[in-house]
Formats: C-alpha cells, structure tokens, sequence
C-alpha cells in the first residue's frame, strides 16, 4: 500500500508527501481540494465524495450561523462520509471538517471580547486547547478562529467576536489562540506537525473587516495599505508566526477591491512576501458575492479571479468545482495555480494527521462539560470582568439579614449568557446568576422575576440593596447585527433611574458583546461592571466577584465612546496638523457640544484596591538602532485594603515618522498582582523592533531620533520619558 502509495510514507519528509499525492492527481480531483460545501451528508454526497470532488465541509447552519442553534455535529456523518472519501475514493484523501468554535465548544467561555479583557495569553491559550479537545472528540478538525479584526467599532457588531482595538493586544491574544487550538507543533520527521488533539486555526477576516463604513456589516471599507500594513495586518502577521494553519478572507472590499478578489494582499503580501504556506480559505459564498459586489460578471469571473488573487478553497459558492477546471482547459487560469491551491489543502491535512488518523475514535463525546473544565471556564469569565466604577458598594458584604434583591432581564437567563458564535452550548449548561445567588444567599436572597417592572421599585424599597443586571441579549451582536445606538437597550435606562431615585445602594452589572455609551449609568449607579456574555460559568463567576472572593482584574480591549456622535473614539488616534490637548479639549478638532476624550479609555479598570505609580526608571536613554534595548521599570504600589492585579501598560510615540504614527501605541502590558501595602516591579524592555513601521513606500524602518515612553494603568496617560534612537 505505501510503496504504491509513498504519499502515506512517514519517513519521507513532508513536501515530498504532499508532491507524491499531487503528481497523481487528475484536474478534477485537483479542482476537488478547493471545494468546500457545508454539511456534507455522507448518503446524498456519496457520488461527490466518491469521486474526490470534495476536499473540505463546513460544519454550520447557515450563512450567519452565530446567532443560529444547530443540532451539533453528528460523529457517525463526519466518519461515514470520511469513510466514503478515504475507502471509496481513487487516492483515498480525507476530508477537512470545519466548524466555528470560538470560545469553547460545549464549555463555553467568555465571548473573545471578554476573554481579551483579561490580558492573559496564556488564559487564552488555555482556552483554546481545551475547545479543541472538546471539538476534536466531536469530529471538527479546524476551527474559524480567531477572528483578528482591528475593532474600534462598537455599532459593528461582530466586536464581539473580536480582541479588541489594539494590535499588539490583539496579536498577542490571537497568537496565544493559535497556539492553544494547534498545539505545540512538532518538528519531528514528516508525521502529524500540529499537536495531537488539536484543531487547526484560521486568523480571519483578512483584512480591514473592522473598518466597515458606519459599523454596518460587509459594508465598503475605505483604508490604505498604510495603515493596513501599520494597524490592521499586524495581529495577522503575529498569529502566522506563531503558525497559524489557515486564513480566511474578509466579506468587504478595501479601497475598491474585493478581498477575495485581492492579488496584492492575498498573494503579495500574505503568500510571498510573509511566506504563509497554508490556506486561505473563503468566507461563506464570498467568492459567489464577487457578483454582488460588482466586479465579476459571473460565477466563472469569480472563480477565475479568486484563485488568481490566491483564495485556496472555495466556501459554499460552488463557483471553483462548477468553473475551475474549465478555466484551466480553456488556459484562462493556470493549472499550476489550482495545483498550490490543492497542494496548500493537502499539506494542511499531512500536518493534522488526517492520513494517519483520517477517523474520530469511538469516544462518546461529553454530554456535559468536565468539572475541571467548568473551573477553567469559571476563572476565565471572571477574569475578564471590568469594574468601571465603584464608590465602595462593592464588594458586598454578606451580613446576615441583608437582603440583597437581584433583578433586571438577565437574572435568570442562561443560554443568553454564552453570547454569538456558541454553537454548541447549552443553555442548560449555564449556571444563571439567579441561581447563584440562591446558592450563596440562601434566605437573604431576594430574585425578581427579572421583568424590571413596577413589582422591581416595591421589591428595591423593601431590600437593603439591588443588583441589577441588565445589558443586551446576544442577538444584538456578532455577525449582521449592527446598530446605530449603543445605549442600553430600549427601557433599561429608565428602570435603572426610577431605582436610582428610591435612594439604596445601587450595582449595576452590564452584560454586553459591544462597548455601550454608559453615561449616565455610570453616574447614577454606586457600582458598574462590565461583564461582556461570560459563559457556562456566569452565575458562580459573577456572584464570586460581587462578594469579593475574587477582585475584578479585567481591563477594556475597546474604548467606551461618549457616544455614536463621537465615533470613531479609540486609541488608534494618530497626530493632526491642529492636536486637540486632552487637557481640555481646546484648539480646533474639538466638538462645539461635547468633550472628545473618550468616556472611558482603551485599557481601563478598577478593583476593589487601589495603585500609586513610582517614576518611571530607565537603564538608558539612547537605544542604539541596531540591537540596542533599554529596561523602564516602575513600582507600583498597592496602596489599598484588598489582595488586587494591576495590568501596567507601556505605550510607545515615535515623534518624527516618515507616516503619521499612533500619538500612544499599545507596546506591552506587565500583570502585578500584589497584596496590600505590597510593593510590585513592572519591568519593561524597549526595542527598535517596537518603533518599527511601514514607511511611505511600504518599506519597515525604524527612525534614529526621539520617542516618547509612557507607562501608566490605561491609554489616557502615565508618567513619560523620552529617549533617543541613535543610528
Ligand atoms: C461567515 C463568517 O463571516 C465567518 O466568520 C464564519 O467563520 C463563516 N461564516 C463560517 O461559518
């Protein structure tokens, strides 16, 4: 068998493998690698899959499957139609079987938003190696995550499934997934380069996808490869370097060009000039939305420029099996493009294994989540909550005969609590707040029917205090689900008011999968924390930090704009010719009506504890250029009563640039957590590589001169220092 067939060989490297199996195949089996279909049926495909017509199947419902239920993935269907593919079919190559499993798979983690909250990768990776253990039991072998997109967006509602605004937080963040969901590769001979267990990941939407105009989804994106190469590619480039197996193209046009029309960022820029070696994969029917979008005339156009542009499978559209090898024969595309493109898909099924272990072992999957995993889902959803204010109401105090009232629409959900893209969640899964209570309170616990109704302002008056919980349902964001005011929902402001007038301490806890214009809450309310769509874990998570067993750490991945008014409101902001001084917002570039700065900045939290920043302390004041460093450190104090993680963030300014450059750039974050009185360290090192940019001609350089180091709790300031990059 393997001497027929050396691409099964183990001993021979892995480029060899993968050519062997090329060389053997016919063009339509070529033409097959590139086609993906979703839900493949192992009886009505039989004849497709037979015939190696089919490389891959989408697990999913439907074109906007995140806000969609679906019955799961059915184990025997993904085996029998693997069985058809690799018993039945000529060469015998398996299928790929994708699905989005985004955060977690039946344990469901906070929505990525949440989970970039936190500032941990390796609570992120985490995470992620346990949604591919999960999935992997299930049959899926590549998931579509983690999604990269540069969000300072909130009407956008696919924030949610984003890292934030940030590049360096969210390329961190993403390499981190990358790794959690592939695993540790290894280098060893040809086998299986991705860890066992594990599923491949895909960096999506390549790129710009976080600037469509006004927040509405697939809108058009205007952008220069300027800032793309400066702001928007940067977490893509980090997670191929961590090897992220496959990369999918975004919905939009950017300046004009389809993405999956795009030669210059797919195959430029992503393939030749990165290197990437795997697969781009389509987004659901984008290549087919060539034709809405204007520049192909047909399926056949489409397929013709999308494998030129370097779009390696085909997603649902049909175009690339219904034209490709047509196109071929007619010599209207190069066979030797569709050959990469196959040749991408079967290197990606040598590094999974799938060769070797085309089939899902016999292993029931979990009916429910692990208690272990719980507890991983429990730490995540409470790590990524971020306290905005606090007048001391938290943490409560559990005093017998208080009686602390839960209300508001989220106090018994659960399923709602998983947030978009949790497909296999279970409502039923989700410990609810309200029941967390019960279990904490006993007696003492008063739980409204969570209507926020006139019954809501008679149970406010006869308690000691309320817990509100309010905030959006899932289906208000992820993918098709933008909106044009990023308030509270329609009614909550005006419970909360009418709570707020009775006069008792009031916390308010917003469930969210965007940042919301929270104003006035946070005015009216003793306590607001942001608890994005936290998971399985949601109740216990909330109820642990409420009564300080846990203190908040979280700190925001997004700005909290003023309001939609303001947008865009980020950290992203880069120097005009007339800067706005922070200070009071004089000078041109103002609002008549309202301040600029945001109403709360990218990167802050509080806790139940407070910090005191030293001067900042540098072991140099010149860097010079080539391979020089210098170490900032600064003590921070925890100056108040309670154990607390103060997330310190270095944020870099280049003063000359040949480009405008960020006025305060994310660079790295340092994790303290100190006890009261304690004294902790944030030891930073400065590299050239961190002033590093893409100039006027699209060239990296970093500039001899000055730059300005800021070290500080959030984006809104810290203390600075200057230095000089010496050439
Ligand atoms: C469309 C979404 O844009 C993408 O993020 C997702 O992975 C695919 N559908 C597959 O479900």
């Amino acid at each position: 068998m393997t001497t027929e067939r050396p691409w099964l060989r183990l001993d021979l490297p892995l480029e060899e493998r993968v050519e062997a199996l090329l060389a053997e195949m016919t063009l339509a089996e070529t033409v097959g690698q590139t086609h993906q279909m979703a839900n493949l049926d192992p009886d009505a495909h039989r004849e497709l899959i037979g015939s190696g017509g089919i490389g891959s199947s989408l697990i999913a419902s439907g074109a906007t499957a995140g806000n969609e239920r679906d019955e799961g993935v059915r184990v025997s269907a993904v085996n029998a139609a693997q069985r058809v593919a690799v018993q039945d079919s000529r060469l015998g190559i398996p299928l790929l079987f994708g699905r989005d499993v985004i955060h977690g798979h039946r344990t469901v983690f906070p929505i990525p938003l949440g989970l970039a909250a936190a500032w941990d990768e390796d609570l992120v990776c985490r995470t992620a190696r346990l949604a591919a253990a999960e999935a992997g039991v299930d049959g899926v072998t590549w998931t579509f995550a983690p999604m990269l997109d540069i969000s300072e967006e909130p009407r956008w509602g696919r924030v949610a499934e984003s890292l934030g605004e940030a590049p360096v937080l969210a390329g961190r963040l993403g390499a981190a997934m990358v790794r959690g969901f592939q695993g540790e590769p290894s280098q060893a001979g040809s086998g299986p380069v991705l860890g066992a267990g594990t599923v491949a990941a895909c960096a999506k939407h390549f790129v710009g996808y976080g600037l469509v105009g006004g927040g509405r989804d697939y809108e058009t994106v205007q952008v220069g490869e300027n800032t793309l190469r400066n702001t928007h590619l940067r977490p893509f480039r980090a997670a191929v370097d961590a090897g992220c197996a496959t990369v999918m193209a975004a919905f939009t046009d950017v300046d004009g060009v389809p993405m999956h029309a795009h030669r210059r960022l797919l195959r430029e820029v992503l393939k030749d000039e990165w290197g990437f070696d795997g697969v781009v994969v389509a987004d659901w029917d984008g290549v087919g939305q060539l034709v809405n979008q204007g520049v192909a005339a047909d399926l056949r156009d489409a397929a013709a420029q999308a494998i030129a542009a370097g779009v390696d499978i085909d997603m649902v559209s049909g175009a690339y099996a219904a034209h490709l090898a047509e196109l071929v024969e007619a010599g209207q595309v190069p066979l030797e493009l569709v050959r990469d493109a196959a040749r991408r898909v079967i290197r990606l099924k040598m590094r999974l294994g799938l060769f070797e272990r085309p089939f899902v072992p016999a292993t029931p999957p979990a009916s429910q989540s692990r208690p272990e995993s719980r507890l991983l889902a429990r730490e995540a959803a409470a790590a990524s909550f971020v306290l905005l204010t606090n007048n001391g109401t938290l943490p409560l105090t559990a005093d017998p005969g208080t009686h602390v009232l839960l209300t508001g629409p989220f106090a018994h959900e659960g399923e709602a609590l998983l947030g978009t893209w949790s497909l296999d969640g279970r409502g039923e899964d989700v410990a609810s707040p309200a029941s967390a209570f019960r279990t904490r309170l006993g007696e003492d616990a008063v739980i409204d029917d969570g209507r926020f109704s006139d019954r809501t302002m008679h149970l406010v008056r006869q308690t000691d205090i309320t817990i509100a919980l309010v905030g959006e349902h899932p289906s208000r964001s992820g993918e098709a689900n933008s909106v044009t005011d990023i308030g509270l929902p329609a009614g909550q402001l005006e419970v909360l008011r009418a709570i707020a007038a009775i006069g008792k301490p009031l916390v308010v806890v917003v469930f969210t999968g965007r940042p919301l214009d929270l104003g006035e809450v946070l005015d009216l309310a003793d306590s607001v924390l942001i608890a994005w769509h936290p998971g399985v874990e949601a109740g216990p998570a909330l109820v642990e930090t409420l009564f300080g067993d846990r203190s908040p750490g979280g700190r925001l991945p997004m700005t909290f704009p003023r309001s939609v008014g303001h947008l865009p409101s980020s950290s992203l902001a880069r120097p005009t010719g007339r800067p706005i001084e922070a200070a009071d917002d004089a000078a041109t570039g103002r609002y008549l009506d309202a301040r600029v700065v945001p109403r709360l900045p990218f990167g802050s939290g509080l806790t139940y504890t407070t910090f005191g920043y030293g001067p900042l302390r540098l072991s140099a004041r010149e860097m010079p250029l080539d391979g020089g460093s210098i170490q900032v450190s600064v003590d921070v104090t925890n100056s108040g009563e309670r154990a607390g993680r103060e997330v310190v963030q270095m944020y870099l300014r280049d003063v000359v640039a040949d480009v405008t450059r960020p006025l305060l750039e994310l660079a790295d974050w340092v994790s303290l957590a100190l006890e009261p009185g304690a004294v902790g360290t944030a030891t930073f090192t400065v590299t050239p590589a961190q002033l590093s940019y893409y100039d006027r001609t699209m060239t990296l350089r970093i500039d001899p001169g000055e730059a300005v180091i800021t070290v500080g709790p959030d984006a809104s300031g810290g203390a600075t220092a200057r230095i000089t990059v010496t050439s």
